[in-house]
């Protein structure tokens, strides 16, 4: 059809300067193609078998694979293949809800913006906690509001990269602050939406299980990249055990935020961890994670000062002109803006981009 062709021309255009949110892009799923001719639906638990048209079984292999990247416990973990970070968080705060109806949930100011639409469905108290300059949230300003609200339950939504600087809040920092003020009862949930996936194998993962998480989501269609957005939450068992209700027309627990889900996502998740395994994603870390120092060393040759959160994909940089913004489709708040050095991005095209930038620096 001629109105597919021309959108396909637009689109493979726009694809060759997209640099500014993170998205791998160097993925082939050719091999899943004969798959989509079936409409494969994991309904409800994936634990438990629903009908024929469906992969659970891939899709608890997805579980146990981050099960084991998150160190989460052994006999009391649970997960599921989610249509991308937002449900994953969405879903975090509900089991949180179900846990301590009354408790607050704090989070910081550069918290991704979903997060209090969430809030508002669920309907739950919060306060904003203000942000460090790099994005990362304010112990100081932390450690005061809970000390206000000792009585109350604290329900954290901690960051493991923030949406524009990518910073990571310290989980080890927060669970001091619960200590030092005797919190009995709280709830940790990590938003690792693009830097969960890679700083375990960086050996950077002070906020999984281990280190006191008590859920964690990501979003797959970054990292591994996806023409179909996805992602994957993991909490542990007991929580989860709150809330599901069995319902006889699926013939499984309802235990997720959708009732019907991709069964392809799952398909997709899962073959992206087989095609790559840790060692192939800890190559395209260290290429990204180079192709960032590449970018962010030219851009402060010319006189751009650009920097970065340790360990992180992303280049932040005083907002350039709308033209360059427009052109290279960069994230922008307030007056930065952003780079994401995601693998599938070339050395070529962050070179080109450094280019404009310099042409740009000269005129302006
Ligand atoms: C920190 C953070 N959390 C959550 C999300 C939402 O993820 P998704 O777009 O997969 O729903 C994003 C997306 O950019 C993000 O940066």
């Amino acid at each position: 059809m001629e109105i597919l062709e021309q959108f396909h021309l637009k689109i493979s255009e726009r694809a060759k300067t997209y640099i500014g949110y993170p998205v791998a892009t160097d993925y082939d799923y050719t091999e899943l193609y004969p798959l989509m001719k079936y409409s494969i639906n994991n309904v409800g638990d994936p634990f438990m078998e629903s009908n024929d048209m469906q992969c659970k079984s891939f899709e608890r292999e997805v579980v146990a694979f981050y099960a084991d990247f998150f160190n989460a416990p052994a006999n009391n973990h649970w997960g599921y293949v989610t249509n991308g970070g937002s449900e994953g968080n969405l879903y975090a705060l509900y089991l949180a809800r179900e846990l301590y109806p009354n408790g607050i949930v704090y989070y910081s100011e550069a918290t991704h913006y979903s997060v209090q639409k969430n809030l508002h469905l669920l309907n739950m108290k919060s306060i904003v906690i203000r942000s460090q300059p790099n994005g990362e949230m304010d112990y100081e300003d932390l450690s005061q509001m809970i000390q206000l609200n000792r009585q109350q339950s604290v329900i954290i939504m901690a960051n493991i990269g923030t949406t524009m600087t990518e910073a990571k809040d310290s989980v080890p920092t927060i669970k001091e602050t619960l200590n030092k003020y005797a919190i009995k009862s709280s709830y940790i949930h990590c938003d690792a939406a693009l830097a969960g996936s890679y700083l375990p194998l960086l050996g950077a993962s002070d906020f999984d299980f281990a280190h006191g998480a008590d859920s964690i989501a990501i979003s797959g269609h970054k990292f591994f990249g996806s023409p179909i957005t996805n992602g994957v939450v993991l909490v542990k068992k007991s929580y989860k055990d709150r809330i599901g209700r069995s319902i006889n027309y699926i013939g499984s627990l309802d235990t997720t935020i959708t009732g019907s889900r991709s069964g392809m996502n799952a398909l997709i998740v899962w073959y992206a961890i087989q095609k790559w395994g840790k060692e192939g994603m800890l190559k395209r870390t260290m290429a990204s994670l180079e192709n960032a120092a590449h970018l962010r060393v030219h851009l402060n040759a010319i006189g751009v000062k650009a920097w970065s959160n340790p360990n992180a994909l992303t280049v932040v940089m005083p907002k350039p002109s709308s033209e360059i913004c427009k052109k290279w489709q960069l994230a922008t708040d307030n007056d930065i803006a952003h780079v994401i050095c995601m693998p599938g991005i070339s050395r070529e095209k962050l070179d080109e981009f450094i280019e404009e930038m310099k042409q740009s620096q000269t005129n302006g």
